[in-house]
């Protein structure tokens, strides 16, 4: 395959992801292995700024411990001081779509108006050297980010300048991964605006808290697939799914009435029994015209996230559409709980991702636990509330796992 077909091929690999964090990481790793860079990182234009939104660098991923860089999420401003900034200046300005190829971030002339930020290397001990800056422009000719290559090595590793003969690749390669970035960017506004909709009802369901569920929920559920033997490109196709069925595990709350979601004390019986059917509620509004596979794991999610492996939990085996047990599953008057395998596995991972982060995070009615007690709690429930493979891959993702709670402070 020569290197434009490759990235027509590629066009086709970035529609298939459709959210947001998952695509950004898609995006680098793809540029990365094209352009043979040793990092990168992409900002994304939110109003008159950059946002630093995503980045990877293979020399510090090595170095530490887990697999994923730990880094903060910060903005510049989008002026001609900052490398970034001036590309996405140009455009913004005079229409030109700059492709900066810059030998030495360390040496740059004079009379340049951008300087390069030495912070991150000073922090890192990292050296940045030679850089390929490039804006993203979607269909519409407007600007959503920049892409930002970092040091291009020769075969033997050696950090070299990037060819000029990369310049129109990376421009293609920019176009499409913009297209890809614009519809992720739509499809996270909306399941966002879903979930400020359950929010207005029920104040715990903040954007950081679904936005943590949902990046857990990945984490777990990447490092548990890989214990139980799916092949990778099972993992990636359905992680994408996960992570925006995760964040809408409770918006079937928009259901329950104020005076119980909003009520300060503790709920009565009753009002807790009413409480419960969120969990179907939720899962009937994905089901009533289901579309895509997002739709059937947003309803499995929705449904499955208060079961308990033990058989503890709620609602159990109902029909979402009446809340009535299924046929044949009436116990008492009432739905059985599922229990142990029979709740789906997206449904089991969601339960520990959405405790863990109750657990850690300010309540109206608590502090946040302090990490040690968080963690043996859920220690403790292996086996009982939680599917015990499932907090054995939590176990076994924790740094990553704190990477993203630092990443989605409230
Ligand atoms: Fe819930
Ligand atoms: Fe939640």
């Amino acid at each position: 395959m020569d290197r434009f077909q490759y990235i027509i091929k590629l066009i086709d690999d970035l529609n298939e992801i459709q959210d947001l964090d998952l695509l950004l990481e898609k995006i680098l790793e793809k540029a990365r292995l094209f352009f043979n860079a040793d990092a990168g990182s992409i900002y994304l234009k939110e109003g008159e700024r950059l946002k630093f939104s995503y980045t990877q660098n293979e020399t510090l991923q090595k170095r530490q411990k887990s697999g994923k860089l730990i880094y903060s999420v910060f903005s510049i401003p989008i002026d001609e001081n900052s490398i970034a900034g001036y590309v996405a200046k140009r455009y913004l300005k005079y229409n030109e779509k700059t492709v900066l190829n810059i030998p030495d971030v360390y040496s740059l002339p004079e009379d340049l108006p951008y300087r390069f930020d030495r912070s991150f290397d000073e922090k890192s001990g990292y050296r940045t050297k030679s850089m390929l800056v490039v804006p993203l422009i979607n269909n519409r000719d407007e600007l959503i980010g920049v892409l930002q290559l970092i040091n291009a090595r020769d075969e033997t590793g050696k950090v070299i300048p990037f060819s000029s003969s990369d310049e129109p690749y990376i421009l293609n390669f920019a176009k499409a991964a913009a297209i890809a970035l614009e519809k992720a960017q739509l499809t996270r506004s909306l399941i966002l605006r879903m979930i400020n909709m359950a929010a207005l009802r029920d104040p715990e369901e903040t954007a950081e808290h679904v936005n943590r569920v949902g990046a857990y929920s990945v984490e777990i559920f990447e490092e548990w697939a890989r214990m139980k033997g799916y092949s990778e490109d099972e993992i990636e196709k359905k992680k994408s799914i996960l992570r925006m069925a995760a964040m809408v595990h409770d918006v079937g709350k928009v259901g329950i009435s104020d005076t119980i979601l909003k009520k300060p004390g503790k709920l009565t019986a009753e009002e807790f029994e009413i409480m419960k059917a969120h969990t179907y509620l939720g899962a009937r509004l994905f089901l009533q015209d289901p579309k895509s596979e997002f739709d059937i794991a947003a309803a499995e999610v929705a449904l499955n996230h208060h079961e308990r492996w033990d058989g503890k939990g709620y609602p159990g085996h109902v029909d979402p559409f009446t809340g009535k047990p299924l046929p044949g599953y009436e116990e008492k008057g009432r739905a059985r709980p599922k229990k142990g395998e029979e709740i789906p596995v997206f449904g089991r991972i969601v339960a520990l991702a959405d405790v863990y982060d109750a657990l850690s995070s300010k309540r109206c009615y608590k502090e946040p636990w302090p990490e040690e007690k968080v963690l043996k709690e859920i220690e403790k429930n292996a086996g009982r509330q939680f599917d015990p493979s499932v907090v054995e891959a939590f176990f076994s993702c924790l740094d990553a796992i704190r990477a993203i709670k630092e990443r989605y402070k409230n």
